[in-house]
């Protein structure tokens, strides 16, 4: 029979954040607080930059994110500027959070907050510390296609401790928005298409930065509060541009977008950021829905809610709030903590308070929230960073590079490999042309903290330390014009050809969504010198988002996505390139032909009209309806061969067990995944779903029998109102190296009551 569990009975009992004393000295201190000091810790400030520059400070930070200020040079014109960091609001017990990196400044204003305001309450600062801190790690949607939870879970670690060495409590990470339209420039941030993977990489992450609590109950000195965001649904922003509208059925925010914000909550993280966009109708930063009933009862959330950057505000342009007071008043009662940068919150709750229209006991909530993720990190006990840990940082620690090239390489994906061109015998001559291969800079990525270009080791050098038969021409790049003359001085007398194309980190993350998503600029005219040589070619992929690589994948024998993997790009590429290292990445999002296919993505209904053969089907009269490379999907040096397929089932749980072969010549890592669908249900279900996937590694010739769970509770679905439905029928369960190329088992299934 089919079983409905209301929302009511799925509510998630999160474990309590501090013990029962922790909460008592929490209490007493609220007790004491001023309604003026209950609202300075709702309020997270931003320095002013005020003076010194020839442009305005808004535009400088532009200037780096678009590559025309180096982070260094940026870095050297902060350390002149003059900075207002509000230490009188910070001394007034005005100020609960802060937004700096760099120790010596941290301690500077936390002094000021711990010994001269009445309360003496530390303060937090937070920062994007999204893949590394000081060492650069790939992005997340490159690391994602790893599809390595403990790969996800070392970064996390690693980036904690670099960041709270130099004085960072708090990382506004992991971002868990799922992005099905390549369009949108922060697919670079995030972990895929896939709540699944979502789901892996949220807890995954979680773990890394948050660790364990030490014997004092409180995160240690190498670990962090982490912070889920952007909740939610801000992947599904329409036309893939940013901070755009999101309308969508609650089932498919409960089925797709909410899953790995779920599992980040049910992973003790500790805060959670509202996103900018309006979910049907409410922006989140004043929608109770997502924030109090979903997040706080049904999640059982413990922690604190911030809003993004000057969000409540914001919410005067969306048309929801009067003005700032008006917005304010939304916010703090539709279930939002802490105030980042808006100053809604520190100038107007005082006069709600005493009108009325805001409880105190809504205060009390919120300060409540902030101040045990205070605790829990120790801050009472242990305000101020080491200045000499955080000094140690001026060199990447070896182990964070070796740890940052293992992510690297597993997060590159082999697309083609006609011909078996890769690897390349390091006995070929090899002209490598485009301008990524020897930028630094632009392996970073979007958000790339304290990472410096000038630290990342380029494809260039990557090839250069491995082979002596490397010849480079700085021929054409993303904003570049193609150079013929110095093409075909690099390509003459060449074996091989490797053309590195792609974006510039400004080409995504924030601010960053792109109406056609081909390569930019001229770079297909460097491709097309290169085929017309009638050398083998190779086409390195530097970039933060998926391409529409259709043009490429008609003309292009051997292409290698690399993303933007960070401080250690050169050498991972090469190691591929060369055959050190077998490419063993899967694709977390679909790669289309054309823009026109977006938003692209493997777990879509059937529709009344699938296929797309005949005219009278759900298709395009001038571009393919398929994935020109589908989720899931990557090639190997080697191949691989399923056979014996079976679905069992003993209890609640469904075992799927499948041979494995390595029919190739040398070794390589397979990731097997796991689908299934839901032939019939009360509403239409995708046509797979990835429910389990693990990563097998297969000498030549050898066979293995791997097996993968599923529990029947997870093989439902839910409904408009956050029922969970699991209904008997037919199901299909699918495995395979991708979502595309499987084997197939159809069986009955019973829910037992
Ligand atoms: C930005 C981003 C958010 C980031 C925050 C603080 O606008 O949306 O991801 O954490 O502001 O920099």
């Amino acid at each position: 029979m089919s079983m409905v569990i209301t929302s009511e009975n799925s509510t998630v009992e999160r474990r309590e954040i501090l013990n029962d004393a922790q909460k008592q000295r929490v209490e007493e201190l609220v007790s004491k607080m001023t309604l003026t000091e209950k609202i300075g810790q709702l309020n997270q400030i931003s320095p002013s930059i005020v003076g010194g520059f020839e442009v305005p400070f808004e535009e400088l930070v532009e200037m780096v994110t678009d590559g025309r200020v180096s982070h260094e040079e940026f870095e050297r014109i902060m350390s002149s500027a003059k900075q207002d960091y509000h230490e009188d609001m910070i001394e007034a017990g005005q100020v609960g959070a802060v937004m700096v990196s760099g120790a010596a400044l941290f301690n500077r204003l936390q002094k000021i907050a711990v010994e001269k305001s009445r309360l003496g309450i530390p303060l937090i600062t937070g920062f994007d510390v999204i893949h590394g801190f000081r060492t650069a790690f790939p992005i997340p949607l490159a690391e994602s296609c790893s599809f390595d939870e403990e790969v996800f879970e070392r970064t996390g670690r690693i980036e904690a401790k670099e960041a709270r060495a130099c004085g960072i409590q708090w990382a506004f990470s992991p971002m868990l928005d799922i992005a099905r339209d390549a369009r949108w420039g922060r697919i670079s941030e995030g972990a895929g298409q896939d709540p699944l993977l979502g789901a892996v990489f949220a807890r995954a992450r979680v773990r890394g930065m948050q660790g364990e609590r030490d014997a004092e109950n409180h995160i240690d000195g190498e670990h962090l509060a982490a912070c889920l965001k952007h909740f939610a649904a801000y992947g599904a922003a329409e036309s893939g541009q940013d901070y755009n509208t999101v309308s969508m059925a609650r089932s498919l925010l409960f089925n797709i977008y909410l899953p790995a914000f779920r599992a980040g909550a049910e992973a003790g993280a500790l805060t959670v950021m509202a996103a900018f966009n309006d979910l049907n109708g409410v922006p989140c930063t004043v929608n109770s829905f997502l924030l109090r009933d979903v997040l706080k009862k049904q999640y059982g959330f413990k922690g604190f809610v911030v809003s993004d950057a000057n969000a409540i505000k914001e919410c005067i342009s969306h048309g929801i709030a009067e003005d700032l007071k008006d917005a304010a008043k939304q916010a703090v009662n539709a279930g939002m903590d802490m105030d980042m940068g808006s100053g809604a919150f520190s100038g107007s709750l005082e006069e709600l308070v005493r009108s009325g229209e805001v409880k105190e006991e809504t205060l009390d909530e919120a300060v409540r929230r902030i101040l045990t993720v205070k605790t829990a990190l120790g801050l009472f006990e242990h305000p101020y960073a080491s200045e000499e840990e955080a000094a140690g940082y001026g060199e990447l620690p070896a182990e964070h590079r070796a740890a940052a090239l293992d992510s690297a390489e597993r997060s590159i994906v082999l697309l083609k490999n006609e011909g078996d061109i890769l690897p390349l015998g390091k006995d070929k001559k090899i002209a490598l042309v485009g301008d990524l291969a020897d930028d630094g800079e632009n392996m970073l990525g979007a958000w790339s903290a304290l990472g410096r270009g000038s630290e990342s080791v380029t494809i260039l050098e990557g090839m250069q330390a491995r082979s002596s038969r490397v010849r480079y021409a700085d021929c054409g790049g993303p904003e570049k014009c193609f150079d013929e003359q110095k093409f075909s001085a690099c390509a003459e007398g060449a074996d091989v050809i490797v053309v590195c194309a792609g974006e510039l980190n400004k080409h995504s993350g924030e601010a960053s969504s792109r109406a056609d998503i081909t390569l930019p600029g001229e770079q297909r005219k460097m491709i097309e010198a290169a085929l017309g040589t009638g050398k083998p070619v190779v086409l390195v992929l530097c970039n933060g988002r998926p391409l529409a690589l259709g043009w490429e994948a008609g003309r292009v024998p051997a292409i290698l996505e690399t993303w933007q993997l960070g401080s250690e790009a050169g050498n991972a590429v090469a190691a591929v390139l060369f055959g050190e290292y077998a490419p063993s990445g899967r694709l977390s999002v679909t790669i289309p032909s054309v823009t026109g296919q977006c938003p692209r993505y493997y777990n879509h209904p059937s529709t009344g009209r699938p296929g797309s053969r005949s005219k009278f089907t759900s298709r395009y009269l001038d571009a393919p309806v398929e994935a020109l490379y589908p989720f899931g999907f990557g090639l190997s040096y080697t191949s691989f061969a399923y056979s014996d397929f079976e679905m069992s089932e003993e209890g609640d749980t469904l075992t799927a067990s499948v041979t494995v072969g390595n029919t190739g010549k040398t070794a390589g890592e397979e990731t097997v995944q796991l689908y299934m669908r839901d032939c019939v249900a009360s509403i239409v279900r995708p046509v797979k779903e990835l429910k389990a996937f693990a990563k097998v590694r297969l000498e030549p010739g050898e066979s293995r029998k791997v097996t993968l769970r599923l529990r029947k509770a997870d093989m439902g679905f839910y409904d408009d109102v956050m029922d969970y439905h699991l209904e008997d029928g037919t199901f299909e369960f699918y495995v395979g190296g991708d979502s595309e190329n499987c084997l197939k088992v159809t069986r009955e299934v019973f829910f037992r009551q």
